[in-house]
């Protein structure tokens, strides 16, 4: 079992999608075992995008991750990091492939929807980032 942070984003919760995205995830069969709405404030978007920091287009992402909520889930599944980063596609939506999360619904490289941890190392890290352990909830999941 792994588990893995998944951020629905501003766009994704601005346009309304976030609820054809998690019904994905669940009729994928995985488990939503934690889920919040938060505003993504400048520190901790510097903390989770650490890795960016650096990077040209850091301004931007800083802009608009913390432009409107974005809604925060814990997701476990076999191989769980894995899967959802294929169900995802790739970075940009305009050239992740149809049938993928960004390849259905967004046509952007930095509005593109959602963000999932790419490795358990990164996973163990934001998920810390955005949950207590406390709030992690575990049920038999019936897929
Ligand atoms: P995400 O998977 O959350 O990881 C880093 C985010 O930075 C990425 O999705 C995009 O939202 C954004 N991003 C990556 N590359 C670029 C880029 N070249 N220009 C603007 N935004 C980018």
């Amino acid at each position: 079992m792994q588990r893995s942070l998944v951020l629905l984003k501003p766009d994704c919760v601005q346009r309304g999608l976030m609820g054809k995205v998690i019904s994905r995830f669940e009729e994928k069969g995985l488990a939503i075992i934690a889920m919040k709405m938060i505003h993504v404030t400048p520190e901790l978007s510097a903390k989770h995008y650490a890795e960016h920091a650096e990077k040209p287009f850091y301004p931007s992402l800083e802009s608009f991750i913390t432009s409107a909520p974005v809604l925060a889930m814990a997701i476990e599944g076999l191989e769980a990091i894995t899967v959802i980063r294929d169900m995802l596609g790739a970075t940009n939506g305009l050239k992740a492939a149809p049938g993928t999360i960004r390849g259905d619904f967004s046509s952007s490289r930095q509005m593109n929807l959602v963000h999932a941890s790419d490795s358990e190392e990164s996973a163990k890290r934001e998920l810390d980032l955005y949950f207590s352990e406390g709030e992690f909830c575990s049920f038999e999941n019936a897929m």
